[in-house]
Parts: C-alpha cells; sequence; structure tokens
C-alpha cells in the first residue's frame, strides 16, 4: 500500500527517489525550517515523517499526525529534538543516521582546531582588508599543535576519530566520559582522566558529548576558569553543551586563548559579541556536510522508513520499546 511521507525540508534527491518508489512523498517546498504550528498542519495523516534536528518531535506533532504514524527518521544523527516517551508511548519508532557522519565530523573538528590554532579565518581577513606590508618574524603567531596535549569530552565515534586523526600530529589523548572505554585507549593510547584534569591539562578541548540534561553547559564560567590560558575549546556536537554567554565573556578578556565553533545554543542566533571577538572560528553548524556524508545519511534514512512501513524492524532505532508498544494488544482489545 502506498503511504504518505512527509519529508520537513529538501535532502538529496536520492533519498526522495526511494521513498517515492514505493510510497507518496511530500517535501516541504520551503528553504526554511517549518514553525511546529506548520509542522502539524503539514504531517496530518502522515505514515512516516523525515525530519531535521531544527524539527521539535513531540507529543503534540505526534497526535496531529495521526494513529498512521509510525516512524520520525531523523537526517541526523544528534536526537536531542526527540522527546523520547512521547514517541514510546504512541509506539512510534525514531531513528538516526548513526556512523556515516563520523569521518566527516571528525576532520571538521581537526580543521577547526587547526584553523584556530594557526589564526587562518583571522590572517585571512586581515589579508583581503589589504592591510599587508609583507612578512615579518612576529606577525599572526599562532599555537603548536604537534605534541601537545588534546582532551575529549566524550569518546563515542565521533570522539575516537578525533582520537584516530590526532594522532598523525603526536598528540597526548586524554578523554574523559562517563566511563572509560577500552577502544579508544586501544587504538589511540587515549589516557582516562576525571573532568578536572580534561579541562586543567588540554591544551585543545575538543566536545563530542550528546546533548542531555546532565551535558547541558558542560562547559560554563567554572570550567573555562580551569582551563590553561593558552587553551582553544573546539565545539562540534551541540551548541547548548557550552554556556556561550561565559564564553564570551572569557574569550573577551582573554581567560582562555581561543576557540573554534561548529555550533550555537540558540541557532541560528549568536550569543551577543561572539561575532565581534577575533579570537574565535565560527562556523555554522557544517560538520557533517560532505556530499558522500549527506548522501548516506540519506540512505540510513530511506532505509529505515522503508523498514518501518513495511514491518520490518529499522536498522537504527533509537527507542526500541515503541515497536513491542505498538505491537502489543492493547488492553481494550
Ligand atoms: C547531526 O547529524 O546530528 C549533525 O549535527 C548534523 O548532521
Amino acid at each position: 500500500m502506498r503511504e504518505k511521507i512527509y519529508v520537513t525540508r529538501a535532502i538529496p534527491r536520492p533519498t526522495i527517489e526511494a521513498l517515492g518508489a514505493e510510497h507518496e512523498v511530500i517535501v516541504n517546498g520551503q528553504d526554511r525550517a517549518l514553525s511546529p504550528d506548520e509542522l502539524r498542519h503539514n504531517v496530518k495523516g502522515c505514515a512516516a515523517i523525515v525530519s531535521l534536528l531544527t524539527d521539535r518531535i513531540d507529543g503534540p506533532l505526534l497526535d496531529a499526525a495521526g494513529p498512521s504514524c509510525r516512524i520520525v527518521a531523523n537526517y541526523a544523527v544528534g536526537t536531542n529534538n526527540f522527546d523520547i516517551p512521547s514517541a514510546i508511548e504512541r509506539g512510534v519508532a525514531l531513528t538516526n543516521t548513526p556512523g556515516v557522519l563520523d569521518d566527516a565530523t571528525a576532520t571538521h573538528t581537526i580543521a577547526l582546531m587547526l584553523a584556530m590554532a594557526r589564526r587562518i579565518p583571522e590572517a585571512e581577513r586581515f589579508l583581503r582588508a589589504g592591510g599587508w606590508d609583507g612578512w615579518k618574524p612576529m606577525f599572526f603567531i599562532g599555537a603548536d599543535v604537534d605534541r601537545k596535549v588534546l582532551g575529549i569530552a566524550g569518546a563515542g565515534r565521533i570522539g575516537r576519530n578525533v582520537a584516530r586523526k590526532a594522532r598523525g600530529f603526536d598528540m597526548e589523548i586524554i578523554y574523559s566520559d562517563v566511563a572509560p572505554n577500552r577502544a579508544i585507549e586501544e587504538e589511540t593510547g587515549a589516557r582516562f582522566v576525571s573532568k578536572d584534569e580534561l579541562l586543567t591539562r588540554s591544551d585543545f578541548l575538543t566536545l563530542h558529548v550528546p546533548l542531555l540534561p546532565e551535558t547541558r553547559h558542560y562547559i560554563g564560567a567554572h570550567e573555562l576558569g580551569r582551563m590553561k590560558p593558552t587553551a582553544i575549546l573546539i565545539n562540534a556536537s551541540r551548541g547548548p553543551v557550552v554556556d556561550e554567554n561565559a564564553l564570551v565573556e572569557a574569550l573577551r578578556e582573554h581567560r582562555i586563548w581561543g576557540a573554534a565553533l561548529d555550533v550555537f545554543e540558540d541557532e541560528p542566533e549568536l550569543a551577543p559579541g561572539l561575532k565581534d571577538l577575533q579570537n574565535v572560528v565560527i562556523v555554522p553548524h557544517i560538520a557533517s556536510a560532505t556530499e558522500q556524508t549527506r548522501l548516506q545519511m540519506g540512505e540510513i534514512v530511506s532505509r529505515n522508513v522503508l523498514a518501518v512501513l513495511s514491518g520490518r524492524q529499522p536498522d537504527s532505532c533509537i527507542n526500541a520499546e515503541a515497536l513491542t508498544h505498538r505491537s502489543a494488544p492493547s488492553a481494550a482489545s
């Protein structure tokens, strides 16, 4: 049976084609994120929703879609836009796109680290502005990277991938997480440390924790105060993991040397003052934005949606309880 799939914003064509071969696909044709009201209106009666990290997927939205809705497939690995209990209650499977964006995101993290350490965007701005009068020894002095200490908060797939890439710079790798992770230690020689040691020893501190209530403002004024004045903070995870106002303050007062940010607390807004600072590299949430990655994310999305609509298990379901909940006979039956 051809069912209705609603896609909240344009994604790669092969994904739409794969879904469209079996079902009716409706894509939001406007190049902007829809408001919750617009989303609720558009998803009515659909069997699947393909969502983005900018769409809040909660009880009211699932109720608006109605009982035909059996899956919401996020075109993202992050899942902080999902209200998971609401989906379990309604028997709606939630899926994400793990694995395929690890390399792109880790490479981007290294790019951010190097860009800030060697002041590349700042130097480029200077050159384009026409102020260069020739080579001089003490000009745009940056931070050394080789053999420095790289601190990784969160030793999941992306954190581990960053550690592997950083070995090329002979960096000493330390990490912190809720528990030690054998894989990162065996692959890279990384050492498990407390959060405080991570803060006080890292020359570069990169964040790869998921956004959860307990990781919101994982880096705030206190943590920034524990970091070395020469340290560089890198964030390509989720914006609210860092208290952005506290970071602006710390950068303004040169309490740390710099920061490189791919994500922001209230996207697409930036904290007041952030973009006026020279000691920060800022890019608009593009860590996974490579052609191959975007296509592979779409392949996972279409596989997951087609699986659920034909009664099979999706590959990357983050709330398996929802599947049991839907198949269990209701108390009334
Ligand atoms: C994700 O997938 O969660 C990234 O933030 C965007 O690709």
